[in-house]
């Protein structure tokens, strides 16, 4: 495609991305009540779910599952949209094959095709076991290898409905694209681009790595985020496992002398020639997503958060300005500014005196500042950090409970899913989702309030989907302003996986739940989906007519390598058979569990 349709593709996106979070300081949102999911005195589940109105906003809420399948209430459809594997290409002849693990998805508007799109989707890690079944990273081959690199990275996917309505399917398409973990060359910005010398303080002692100033591919691609410039941000977050100790990928992977790996990378799934670009100015740590907020003659803000135990929460402040339709400029704006950590006040982690409680024993609320990252500091911001401040001070006041999404409100106070921390003397087997208010609503300030605002754990309520979620993960707010979450407790700790943890048993497998923002059922989580065995729902993404919900599910069966005589070329050992088969009902084909992008949609006529 040339550069002017680029252009037009690009700016007939600005509107739905916007929705929202231009409106921020407005002041028009009513203050939400701090709610513990505990103790809101409501309604049961006795009817459909009153939230604010959207196609999918009144549901009758589900009972908890430990089903192989993906579940919604009655009246609403979920059918699989591509998997791992399967094949979709270009009118040129050039095939693509989805990768594994889809986690981020985006959905991209096309101008004046109300019926079309692009999806951008991260494929966040591989699977020896049911990538090529060597496990042993010293035994792989070259060819194995190869199959992990380029089952990782993101894909683009143009998709068509039939008009007005019906099942989206994948189609060819120019726009179709595959990132991987070793190619194309992704280019570098910002004041790490190309240094060597970066300085690490790592627990035996400080070492030095190097920065490619353009780095093969990208990994571990998380969540993410959109631009009001229409790009797409994916996030590279547990980067460290690719070395020698586990995946065995070698060379630039290694993360004892390289730094390639780890940043913000911008795409843009517009132009499909583009060179995607990891921008160092925003740090390197486990990055997990990243929201923006952009206010009027403000300059432009990003909030990111550290997904591991005991780390933080960031915000970078670009130095320039967000100008609509100024692209040159635009795409700049994440290569300089500064980046900061949330010091929280009276401190950051919610804890609780034993794993499982509910109620915590720290305050629920509290003040706080952003402090400046020093330039050196980017490299491996967390250590750094860490080292600079103390590990004392470091845990208790920039220390929280894992960080997995963010997401900027309509009112533009941040909402952070703290999905849970079992660090010692922490405690935190649920979650909570944390609000947090700039000083004066200004995006750029200095200091901030912060409140609880929905936590994790059972609820004792009677409705059986109102009985409560568990350690959230992404999240995502409807056109209504009612909050989606979906939840990630690990495979392995869910009831009839390898080590069931009976403070998740209540839970079941995975979930969506819709968490209503105002009416009477304001703050109660209703759980909408389930997913199959041991895989966490990622990414939910409404188109922007609210009548499609995309969902990644992600690592089904993942625990089989660990069970007791589990063999790559045997499907009975295999704790998953989603989506070909439904390995607990032992209905449809024995096979490898695929991860795979689903859209739920209501069926027709209701
Ligand atoms: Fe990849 Fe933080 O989840
Ligand atoms: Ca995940
Ligand atoms: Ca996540
Ligand atoms: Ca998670």
């Amino acid at each position: 495609m040339d550069a002017q349709s680029t252009q037009e593709a690009a700016g007939s996106t600005r509107r739905s991305f916007i929705r929202g979070v231009a409106q921020a300081g407005a002041g028009t949102f009513a203050a939400a009540a701090l709610l513990d999911a505990a103790g809101v005195d409501l309604l049961a589940d006795a009817g459909a779910v009153p939230g604010g109105r959207t196609e999918f906003s009144r549901f009758r809420a589900i009972a908890a599952s430990s089903a192989d399948a993906v579940e919604v209430p009655a009246g609403y459809r979920a059918d699989v949209l591509i998997s791992w594997g399967d094949e979709f290409g270009r009118p040129d002849g050039t095939t693509f094959t989805y990768g594994f693990n889809n986690d981020f998805l985006a959905f991209l508007p096309l101008r004046g095709k109300p019926d079309e799109g692009l999806l951008f989707v991260n494929h966040e890690y591989p699977s020896p076991f049911f990538l090529h079944g060597q496990e042993d990273a010293a035994a792989k081959t070259a060819e194995q290898l190869a199959v992990e690199r380029y089952s990782v990275g993101n894909s683009v996917l143009h998709v068509r409905r039939p008009r007005g309505g019906g099942a989206w399917q994948v189609i060819e398409s120019p726009f179709n694209r595959r990132i991987t973990g070793d190619a194309p060359v992704i280019a570098v910005t910002g004041p790490l681009a190309g240094r060597s010398g970066l300085t690490i303080q790592g627990e035996d002692g400080p070492f030095q790595v190097e920065v490619g100033a353009g780095v093969a591919g990208s990994l571990a691609n998380c969540s993410g985020g959109v631009t009001p410039w229409s790009t797409v941000l994916s996030c590279e977050e547990n980067f460290q496992d690719y070395g020698a100790d586990n995946y065995g990928w070698g060379g630039r992977y290694e993360i004892t002398s390289y730094a390639d790996y780890g940043w913000v990378v911008e795409h843009d799934p517009y132009d499909p020639a583009s060179t995607p670009r990891k921008h160092t100015a925003l740090g390197r740590f486990r990055h997990e997503n990243a929201a923006y907020r952009h206010v009027r003659g403000k300059r432009f803000v990003l909030y990111m958060g550290d997904d591991s135990r005991n780390e933080g929460v960031y915000k970078f402040v670009s130095d320039r300005r967000f100008v609509p339709g100024d692209r040159a400029n635009n795409l700049r704006i994440l290569e300089s500014g500064t980046l900061y950590i949330a010091r929280w006040a009276p401190e950051g982690r919610r804890r609780f005196r034993e794993y499982g409680d509910t109620r915590p024993i720290t305050p629920a609320e509290g003040r706080g500042r952003w402090v400046p990252v020093r330039e050196e500091d980017l490299v491996d911001t967390a250590r750094n950090l860490r080292a600079r401040f103390g590990t004392d001070t470091f845990d208790e006041h920039f220390a929280t409970n894992r960080p997995e999404d963010l997401e900027v409100g309509r009112d533009g106070s941040v909402y952070i899913a703290f999905t849970n921390n079992d660090a010692d003397g922490v405690n935190d087997a649920h979650g909570a989702i944390r609000r947090l208010r700039e000083t004066d609503d200004d995006p750029t300030a200095t200091t901030f309030t912060w409140r609880d605002y929905a936590s994790g754990g059972p609820t004792n309520r009677r409705g059986r989907g109102t009985r409560g979620f568990s350690s959230c993960d992404n999240l995502v707010f409807d056109e209504a302003g009612n909050l989606w979450i979906v939840t990630d407790i690990s495979s392995s700790s869910l009831r009839g996986s390898t080590e069931p943890k009976r403070e998740y048993a209540y839970h079941r497998n995975n979930a969506v739940f819709m968490i209503p923002r105002s009416g009477p059922n304001r703050g109660v989580a209703f759980r909408f989906a389930n997913m199959p065995v041991e895989a966490e729902g990622t990414g939910p993404y409404f188109t922007p007519d609210g009548s499609t919900l995309f969902i990644n599910v992600q690592h089904p069966g993942e625990e089989t390598p660990s069970r007791d005589g589990a063999r790559p070329d045997d499907p009975q050992t295999f704790s998953s058979w989603w989506p070909d088969g439904n390995r607990t009902a032992g209905t449809g084909t024995p096979s490898k569990p695929r991860p795979s992008t689903v859209m739920v949609t209501r069926e027709a006529g209701r």
